[in-house]
Order: C-alpha cells, then sequence, then structure tokens
C-alpha cells in the first residue's frame, strides 16, 4: 500500500505539469483530490487494514494529500499569475494617446445668415412673421397684381398639389415669400378696417420653384420678404431701410446702389446692388468684373397690392422687398454651387 501511495503521488505531480489553464486545473483537482480519486480509495481502505499497519499508511496518505494540495494551490496561483498578465497585456491601454474628438453640432449655414438678418430688422423694429408654404394661385400672383398671363408666372414655373386643383385658382407650393404681404396685410386691416394700423415686418420661409437645377437654381430655397406699411412712407426710406441693412449685414464702409428694375407687385422698383466686398469695386470674378452685387429686389407697394391687403392706397404707401438668403451666403463663403445647400452633405456643412 506504501508504494500504491508513492505511484499515486507520482502519477499527480507528473499530471499537474501538463496543467495550463484554470479549467485543466479544475479537472486536476477533481481527478486527484476528489472524493472519487485513487488517494481517496486509500482513506477508505484504511478501516480494512491490519491495526498495526494503520498508523503508517494513514501517516503516509495524509502527507501525500498534504502534499498534493500545497503543489495545487502553488499551481493555481502560477496560473492565476500569468493570465492576469496575459490580459494586461491584451488590454492594455496607452493613456499618451490622445483623446478621440467630439464632434459639435453646428447651425446650417443659411439658419446663420437667416438669423444675422432677423437681428438686423429686429433691430430697425421690424416684427417676424411667418407665412404659409402652401398657397393658391390668388395669393400668390392674382392679388400681387400678376395679370393671367405675366411672362413671370412661366418664369417661376409653380409646383401645384395634386387634387386641389381649381380651373382658375390652384394650390401650389408659394414660389416667392410675397404672399405673406396680402396675408399679413389682411390680418392687421380686418382689426380695424376704417383706420387699419402700420405695419413692419419680415416674412422669412422656404420657395419652392420647378426649375432645372442647376450650380445658380435649387427647386427648393429660403427668401425672406420685408414689408412697411404707413401713412408717410416714401421711397425714401426705402433706401434708406435697405443702404443701413447692407452696412450692418455687410460692413460699414459698403455702398449701396439702387436700380430700375420691374415687379408686378411694386411701383417703382429696384434691385439692390451692393459694392463688391471681395474686390472693393474693382472688379474679379465674383462680381464678374463689375464691381457690384446684386442683393435684393425691391420698390414701393403697388397701389392694387395695397388695396388688395385691405389698405387705401390714397391714405397708405409702403415698401417691399425680398432677399434669398442662399446667394447672400454664397456671396459671403465664395460657394460656387446651391445644390450644396440643401444635399446634406456633412464635408461641406461642418465646414461653416
Ligand atoms: N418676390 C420676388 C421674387 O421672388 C422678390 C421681390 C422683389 C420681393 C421685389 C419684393 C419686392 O417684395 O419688392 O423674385
Amino acid at each position: 500500500m506504501l508504494n500504491q501511495l508513492e505511484e499515486i503521488e507520482q502519477a499527480a505531480l507528473v499530471a499537474l505539469d501538463e496543467v495550463e489553464d484554470e479549467q485543466a486545473m479544475e479537472q486536476w483537482r477533481v481527478a486527484n483530490l476528489g472524493r472519487s480519486s485513487p488517494l481517496m480509495a486509500v482513506f477508505d481502505q484504511m478501516r480494512d487494514l491490519p491495526k498495526d499497519e494503520r498508523p503508517a499508511i494513514g501517516r503516509r496518505s495524509n502527507e501525500v494529500k498534504q502534499k498534493l494540495e500545497k503543489k495545487h494551490s502553488e499551481k493555481a496561483d502560477l496560473i492565476n499569475q500569468l493570465a492576469l498578465q496575459k490580459s494586461l497585456e491584451t488590454e492594455r491601454l496607452d493613456v499618451t494617446m490622445p483623446g478621440r474628438p467630439v464632434s459639435l453640432g453646428r447651425l446650417h449655414p443659411i439658419t446663420t445668415t437667416m438669423r444675422q438678418i432677423y437681428r438686423i430688422f429686429a433691430e430697425m423694429g421690424f416684427q417676424i412673421y411667418q407665412s404659409r408654404d402652401v398657397e393658391t394661385d390668388e395669393y400668390n400672383f392674382q392679388l400681387l397684381n400678376f395679370p393671367p398671363h405675366h411672362p413671370a408666372r412661366e418664369m417661376q414655373d409653380s409646383f401645384y398639389i395634386a387634387g386641389h386643383y381649381e380651373e382658375d385658382n390652384p394650390v401650389l407650393l408659394r414660389t416667392h415669400t410675397s404672399p405673406g404681404q396680402i396675408h399679413k396685410m389682411r390680418e392687421h386691416s380686418a382689426i380695424n378696417p376704417k383706420d387699419p394700423p402700420e405695419i413692419r415686418i419680415i416674412l422669412p420661409g422656404m420657395c419652392y420653384r420647378h426649375e432645372q437645377i442647376s450650380a445658380r437654381a435649387e427647386s427648393q430655397f429660403t427668401q425672406v420678404e420685408g414689408l412697411a406699411v404707413g401713412k408717410q412712407i416714401t421711397f425714401s426710406d426705402l433706401k434708406g431701410t435697405l443702404s443701413d441693412f447692407n452696412k450692418r449685414m455687410f460692413g460699414q464702409n459698403v455702398r449701396s446702389r439702387f436700380r430700375a428694375s420691374h415687379f408686378p407687385f411694386t411701383e417703382p422698383s429696384a434691385e439692390v446692388d451692393i459694392e463688391c466686398f471681395v474686390c472693393g469695386g474693382e472688379g474679379c470674378p465674383v462680381c464678374k468684373r463689375t464691381g457690384w452685387l446684386e442683393i435684393l429686389g425691391c420698390g414701393m407697394v403697388h397701389p392694387i397690392v395695397l388695396q388688395n391687403g385691405g389698405y387705401d392706397p390714397n391714405i397708405y404707401t409702403g415698401f417691399a422687398f425680398g432677399m434669398g438668403p442662399e446667394r447672400i451666403t454664397m456671396l459671403r463663403h465664395r460657394v460656387e454651387d446651391i445644390r450644396y445647400f440643401w444635399a446634406n452633405d456633412v464635408r461641406f456643412l461642418e465646414q461653416f
């Protein structure tokens, strides 16, 4: 039996040498120290031994058991240590590495331009109104004094709303923000039809045209409309207001130029240019060598339009203007293609 204990011990130690991981370690423990291990069998057989052999076998069995237990715990420690080392190595953090940049959201360049426009007109005492995107032909054209076959109606090819087609008053997406003029004049004049209150408003919003899309034309774009109606408003007020706007928007030294033009809803009408802020008026590719940049359209509100809004043109006068934030943004940032604005390409948007 002493020999048998010797063999048990040897076999267990040899097997222990081969153990390399936690799982094998546990298997070894069950096989060599577990209840059905050869060593435990020796303990079981003890009581069948002659009395005089028992002490020697008993002592030896305990020695083997203690030795195997000790070896087991040493090996287990070693395996734990190796595992720890390995995981430290594979999960190593380089604390000197630069952090990953957090990308911040930002305002769309058109939003930024719109807000600048709002702020400037708000400082001048204008209120900001919203008007509807879906209009009727009546508001978009007729009440603004477009005659039925006016060429501008073709120029502003419209998106019509299917299923709402009335022969002479189809529903469409507004092609400009000007119909808001009629809505707001009617709302204001309804307050006191005999003596309607004065108006100083801007009307920003999206406009839609069924255009051939190109670097210069999108089917969807923003406009900011302006309208001032009162009892003593003159063309000088128009010039003063818009020259001042240009200074606040483009720089105190910028010069403005008013060129006669034509719109059905204003009389007289003008287009406003500013001296090119890229070349200072010398002539460059941005201003197409003219030294001037066209910024907006404007004019004195046509008597028929005042009338349509509920304002007596014998008592009231007014001025109106309309500008394109995309165009202004393109000039300021030298953006060469209007399609970038609504294409949602972050590579473009991230630059602002
Ligand atoms: N509605 C015009 C357009 O879309 C812009 C415009 C020009 C608006 C002159 C005005 C104005 O109020 O007076 O082209």
